[in-house]
């Protein structure tokens, strides 16, 4: 038996920003793979339809929703399709997330404002929405799928994306408490240098050399000496997710080999 069989469990941004495995599509894959039923949440349709076929060939029962999560009809649309569907939500993977790089002196504010509809509002806008029906089915669990940048500087000017992540971070902390009588657990998967199609995308200008030489610095950061995947990201977060982790809320799991804990060089 599965963790998640007669479980319902909703990923937003179940897509992926290109080919590959995104944190999103590589956290339905473990879930379908221990028995949840998926509701697939992505602005991405073309993403999510491939994330859907992907969960299929584990077996598993999903629906997919086209829907912008930063927006409260967006959430009342796969809220909605989710009870219809299967008529209960046991877990909101929050995996939804923008970042971009800037300095405080030149981020335009409508940029600063975007980062926090995306990563703050919509798992307030989530969360307001799935807890109601935890509570009616006597408990839940809520992953947040944050950042080692919500803790620390990263190396980068990052102060927009940081500060959106480590709101997100107290969010769930604060719902936690509210709705542990529930038995609603809400916790968050601190993420560290992992290798997804973002960072793909990100160094796509550059020539294979840079690449592989930008790629060998990330992983020589970690003392784990190398960087993580979306599947080390998906393992913690069904952890969470789970009976396991009964005990637990209100908290967050560092999955960065080691880097926020180590000194540089080390
Ligand atoms: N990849 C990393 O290196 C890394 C590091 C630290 C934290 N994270 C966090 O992990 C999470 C997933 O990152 P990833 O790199 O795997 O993601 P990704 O960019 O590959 O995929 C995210 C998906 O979210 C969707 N999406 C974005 N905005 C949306 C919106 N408003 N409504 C609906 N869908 C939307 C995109 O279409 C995409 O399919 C994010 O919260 C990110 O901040 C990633």
């Amino acid at each position: 038996m599965g963790r998640f069989e007669d479980k319902v469990v909703v990923v937003t941004g179940a897509g992926s920003i290109a080919d590959g495995w995104g944190n999103g599509r590589a956290t339905s894959v473990v879930y379908a793979d221990e028995g949840a039923k998926l509701v697939l949440v992505d602005r991405n349709p073309d993403a999510l339809a491939h994330t859907a076929e992907l969960v299929e060939k584990h077996g598993a029962k999903c629906i997919t929703v086209t829907a912008d999560v930063s927006d409260a009809d967006g959430v009342a649309h796969f809220v909605d399709a989710a009870i219809e569907a299967f008529g209960r939500i046991d877990v909101l993977q929050a995996n939804v997330g923008i970042g971009s790089i800037g300095s405080l002196l030149n981020y335009e504010q409508s940029k600063w404002d975007l980062m926090f509809r995306v990563n703050v509002t919509s798992l307030f806008l989530a969360a307001k929405a799935v807890v109601p029906h935890m509570k009616r089915t006597g408990g839940g669990a809520i992953v947040n799928v944050s950042s080692i940048a919500s803790m620390r500087s990263v190396g980068q000017p990052f102060a927009a994306y940081s500060s959106s992540k480590a709101a997100a971070n107290q969010l769930i902390r604060a719902i936690a408490v509210e709705f542990a009588p529930d038995n609603v657990r809400c916790n968050s998967v601190v993420v560290g240098y992992v290798d997804t199609p973002t960072v793909a995308v990100a160094y796509r200008n550059l020539d294979t050399e840079a690449r592989e030489s930008l790629q060998h610095d990330r992983a020589a950061l970690v003392p784990l000496r190398r960087q993580g995947t979306a599947w080390d990201i998906a393992r913690a977060s069904a952890y969470l997710a789970s009976d396991d982790a009964q005990f637990v809320t209100g908290t967050e799991i560092v999955v960065d080999g080691g880097m926020t804990n180590a000194a540089p060089h080390s």
